[in-house]
């Protein structure tokens, strides 16, 4: 079990109650849990219908989900279950809010997490004037990071913003270098905004995160173990992450901006196609459980 726990909340990457339960276990606490489309189409109850030759109805997949979260909620600390809305790239800023509204009175200590899109923060807009807590996904650019402090700004509850480390670091950019710079531009804001560490493929990434004082990072169940079998490191002083991908190859540097957290939200290109590719791959994954009509 951890006994040294440190200050970055640490948040399951996943979509299993049952697996949530085995981590909390092995670290004595979880302080919170983030879903995604493609982790719930992976939950055992969902694949096991489907193998069974049951697809699901939309309404059946939303039960479903429901279902899970309502499950792994009491699990996990203050820093609550993100849940995401079910989002393509046409869906609307009222569609997705209304999805939030829905899903945020599913459990207590909701998260709902919309995509870092034009339509995404215009929800997320919405839902902090009306108390909904948000987590805005997918985000790769220090651009969207700014876009997403100034739509929030005047949240009375920490909104949280997830950078993709893993998926920067699989093009050859060196994803921790996104958190380090999100984290020096938010130090001339108010930290109405959390950062979550996210796409997190091993240790590096892990303590990276810590050492960066990344708020809150989410780990996969494979990197919780791993971090657990290797004794629970921590950062020391003198920590350096490795700036290198998988295979050893050095990923390319993500270099600092100078952006102005004073500007409307809108003057940001907050574009960026991992974001779109993102958006279809849960689209897919989620379509994946789906009947073909539904
Ligand atoms: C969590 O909020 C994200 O959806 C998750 O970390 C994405 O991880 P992946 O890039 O491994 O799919």
């Amino acid at each position: 079990m951890l006994t040294n726990k440190p200050k970055t909340k640490i948040l399951v990457d996943g979509g299993d109650p049952d697996e949530t339960l085995h981590l909390k276990n092995l670290l004595g606490f979880v302080d919170g849990q983030t879903t995604n489309p493609s982790l719930i189409a992976k939950n055992s109850a969902i694949q096991q219908r489907i193998a069974s030759g049951h697809k699901l109805t939309a309404t059946e997949e939303t039960d479903e989900y429901r279902k899970i979260v309502q499950a792994i909620s009491p699990l996990v600390g203050d820093a609550g279950v993100s849940i995401e809305v079910f989002a393509d790239l046409d869906t609307s800023a009222e569609e997705m809010f209304s999805q939030a509204k829905q899903m945020f009175s599913w459990i207590p200590n909701a998260y709902i997490k919309y995509p870092c899109t034009h339509e995404g923060l215009r929800a997320a807009e919405m839902s902090v004037r009306q108390q909904i807590r948000v987590n805005i996904t997918l985000c790769f650019s220090q651009e969207q990071a700014a876009a997403v402090y100034v739509a929030t700004k005047g949240s009375n509850e920490p909104v949280y913003v997830s950078p993709f480390v893993g998926r920067l670091d699989d093009r050859g950019d060196d994803g921790i270098d996104l958190i380090k710079n999100i984290k020096t531009m938010y130090k001339k804001g108010d930290g109405h905004v959390h950062v979550l560490s996210a796409s997190i493929r091993h240790l590096d990434h892990l303590l990276a995160s810590f050492a960066l004082d990344a708020e809150l990072v989410t780990v996969p169940a494979k990197v919780i173990e791993k971090w657990a079998t290797s004794n629970f490191p921590q950062p020391d002083r003198d920590f350096t992450h490795k700036a290198v991908d998988v295979n050893g190859k050095l990923l390319k540097p993500i270099p600092y901006k100078e952006l102005d957290l004073n500007l409307t939200w809108q003057s940001f290109d907050i574009t960026h196609e991992l974001t779109t590719n993102g958006i279809q791959k849960f689209v897919a994954d989620y379509r994946s459980t789906l009947k073909r009509s539904a």
